[in-house]
This record gives C-alpha cells, structure tokens and sequence, in this order.
C-alpha cells in the first residue's frame, strides 16, 4: 500500500550514540515465511516476523490467494492451502513498494490456471519485472504489463505448467525465488543456475518446508534443482534478525565520536554477511560476539565502536550479492574513511527500490562528498573522521535505504541533513526512529 503525505526528518551530530538495538525480523525470510506457509498444508506459526509495510503487504496478498493469515499474541499463524491450491484473487494484488513481495508472489502463482493482476507504488511500477516473467513464460503463465515489462500487469498464470531450466541472466535472489516457488507447482525437476550465488533463504526454507531441493556448484554456477508437487509440511519458524536494518545503527556507530553500540542476534547467512566483511578490511572496529548457529543459521551479537582510522578499500566485486542492499549505508562510512573506496560490478543497484547510486551521489555532493560513478561502479573520496559537511536536504525517491542511510550520515555531519520524506522508512524498519532515538540519536 502506498503510504501518506510526505514527512521530512532531519538528523543533527549526536554525542556518542551507546546502547543495545535490538533490530527487527529479516525481510527475506519474512516474505518467505508467509508465502511458504500458504503454501503448506496445516498451520505454520512464525515468531519475529517483520512487521513493516513490505511484509504486511505480502500477508494480505496471501490471504487473497486464499491462505488464512492471523496474529495471535507475538505469533503469526498462517493456515496453507497446500502446494497447487491458491486460489484466483477477487482483486487487485498491491504490493506497495516490494519488488521481493511481487516477485515471489507472481512466481509462486505463476503455475497456477488463473489470472492475476499486480500493481504497487510510484517507486515499483518503474521497476524492471521481465527479469521473472521471461522464465515464467517458460512454465507457461502469460505477461500483459505496461512498456517495458512494468507493473500494472496482468499475469496469466499456466493450468498445464512445465518444468523449467533456467540460468539467471543477473545476480537475483527475487528472479531465483520465482523460478523456485513456480516450480513447487510443475510436475519433474525445476533448475536454476545462478553464476553469483545470491541469498539462498528460498533454499534453505524450501528444504525446511520438506520440498526435496539439492545445490550443487558447477563451472556454469550454482545449480539449483526442486523437484515439483511436494507436499509442504507447516512448520515453526524463528525469523532472524536482519542484517541488513542492524546495519544503520552499526554504521551509525563506527562514524559518530565515541559511541559503542550492541545489535544482538543478526543472522550472518553467509550470502548477506558481506557489508560486515567490508568495514572490518576498511579497519571497522565491529566485533562478532557470542558467535552460534540457531534455527540452521549462523547468528552473532555485533558490537561497533566509533572507528576514527578506517581506510577506503576496493570493495570485491564477487561480494556485491551479499551485501547488495548495504552499499547506500557503506557509501555514509566510505565519506568518513581516509581516502577512496571503490565500488564496482554493481548494475543492480540501479534498479531497487530507486537507482541507488544516482539518488546516493547526489545526496553525497550535496553534503560535499566527491563521488564518481559509471553504471555499474561508483566510488566515494573520503573526507576522514568528522569531515562531511552535510547542510543539505536530500531527496529519497520513496527508498527506505536511502533514508535510513542519509539520516544516519546526518549524526556525524558537520551541518545537519535532512530527508524529505521518512515515510518509506517504515517499509522494512519501522521501529528504526524509536531504536536509533533510545541509542542517542538527535532526529527531529
Ligand atoms: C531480496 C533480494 C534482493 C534484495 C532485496 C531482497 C530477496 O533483490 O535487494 O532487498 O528477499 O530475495 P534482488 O533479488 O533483486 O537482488
């Protein structure tokens, strides 16, 4: 759903920010968690599930196919309708501003005989979604969107669906999910071949729900084969903490004098570690405390401390995947490191929730930041410690990230940032003002 009026927040520098920020449910897993327990048989009861806009969004939408979706308590409880038995939508589906939210859910009816149509918010409707109706024309469903393959559209979904082979053409965990979630309901063995391994929760979740699912790596990447029409058994899920919400207040900490900051139980699934891997080579004072493995994944305390001798790095381009949705916030720490850090092989930042870099280098040379980019690299000159001007009023492009990210900058500017609309923050990190308030932050 869209949300309302704009609501501008400005962030000033903030004394030491200290304290323990206890960070919501993963996104990921949350979209997950609801669309594999609709299609399960019997009650799948979630814990910590990610009670923003995106995922609420993805609740609704399943209980449109059909699906019964409650909160009891501090549990969600979703009653599934079995593998093949979503049911023809009355409606609409709006997915708000969730491009992972569309994606899967147009995956997962795709192999069913019905029509769907989907629409979203200003920011979604611009956004490339040919990257999973081409392999869902392979099973079969027919796409009738606006030019170039944009949201509203109708998906015509295949009463006769095929299984598929499918070699990814970009670096996608949504394009991946799709497959595999259309693939539940195709009879034989659905592939997927990715060359860059991207988050595998649709993998790991699949295999837990009892779908038979193997990964294998090979010359051509990694291959991903689901056999189809399993029956999904309802399970207890214990969603993580997302590492990509705890990392605003663990970059917020290495760039604001003097603070020490703790985000208990962020899942560091090795496939979404990458940001973290980064500001430690940059010199990131950030510590992985009481390191152990719950529900399959591994999971840390981090604790982050102001960090006044991080150094620009080459950041590899192997590793973008895993960091994907962190470069807005690493770009904030690039312009507080001594000298340049680089960012290349990341094309995809141009197409999420807006263009990533564009909307980040212009909001950086507002605040008197150097930042060079190209359309698949960019890269920040750093003014050191305490070195960012700041002063300006930046625009984020209906992007939680971008947000998120420059209001965090603005607690260790020099002059106070504002952003002109903090509204979508509330897509994936609702509770980010109250956390980064109770730490010390200065928002107002
Ligand atoms: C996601 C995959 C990523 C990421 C998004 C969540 C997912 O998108 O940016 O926030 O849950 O599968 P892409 O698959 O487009 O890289």
């Amino acid at each position: 759903m869209s949300h309302g009026p704009a609501t501008p927040l400005t962030a000033t520098a903030a004394g030491p920010l200290s304290g323990t920020a206890h960070v919501p449910g993963d996104k990921s897993i949350s979209h997950r968690s609801l669309i594999l327990g609709a299609m399960a048989v019997g009650e799948t009861r979630i814990t910590g599930l990610l009670e923003g806009q995106d995922v609420l969004d993805t609740g609704r939408a399943m209980r449109a196919f059909g699906a019964t979706v409650e909160k009891e308590g501090d549990t969600w409880v979703v009653h599934g309708v079995g593998v093949g038995g979503l049911m023809e939508p009355e409606d609409v589906i709006d997915c708000g501003n969730s491009g992972t939210g569309v994606r899967l859910l147009m995956g997962a009816a795709a192999t069913h005989g019905f029509a769907v149509t989907y629409t979203g918010d200003a920011s979604l409707r611009k956004r490339p979604m040919a990257r999973v109706t081409d392999p869902l024309a392979k099973f079969g469903a027919v796409a009738h969107g606006r030019s170039g393959g944009r949201l509203p559209m109708t998906l015509v979904g295949a009463a006769n669906p095929v299984p598929v082979r499918y070699a990814t053409p970009v670096p996608s965990a949504q394009v991946k999910s799709a497959v595999l979630l259309a693939g539940l309901n195709a009879p034989g063995e659905t592939v997927v071949v990715e060359r860059e391994a991207t988050r595998d929760h649709s993998e790991r979740m699949l295999a837990g729900f009892g779908a038979e699912i193997a990964t294998r790596d090979t010359p051509e990447g990694r291959e991903i084969t689901l056999v189809g029409r399993p029956e999904l058994a309802p399970q207890t899920i214990a969603v993580p903490r997302d590492p990509s919400s705890a990392a605003f207040p663990v970059c917020a900490a290495l760039i604001v004098p003097g603070s020490d900051v703790l985000v208990p139980n962020i899942g560091l699934n090795p496939t979404r570690a990458g940001l973290f891997e980064t500001l430690r080579e940059m010199g990131a004072d950030l510590a992985y405390e009481n390191p152990r493995e719950e529900g399959g994944e591994p999971v840390a305390d981090l604790r982050a401390r102001f960090s006044p001798d991080m150094k620009g790095i080459e950041v590899p381009p192997a590793r973008a995947a895993s960091m994907i949705d962190e470069y807005p916030i690493l770009s904030v720490v690039a312009a507080h490191a001594e000298g340049t850090t680089v960012m290349r092989g990341v094309a995809e930042l141009r197409v999420k929730e807006c263009d990533r870099i564009d909307a980040m280098a212009a909001g950086l040379r507002d605040c008197g930041v150097t930042v060079r980019d190209g359309a698949d690299w960019w890269e920040v000159d750093g003014r050191g410690p305490g070195g960012m001007p700041g002063g300006a009023t930046v625009a984020v492009h209906l992007d939680h990230r971008i947000a998120m990210s420059f209001l965090c900058a603005g607690l260790a500017a020099r002059a106070p940032i504002t952003v002109d609309d903090a509204g979508p923050i509330a897509t994936s990190f609702p509770v980010f003002r109250d956390l980064m308030d109770a730490l010390g932050a200065t928002f107002r």
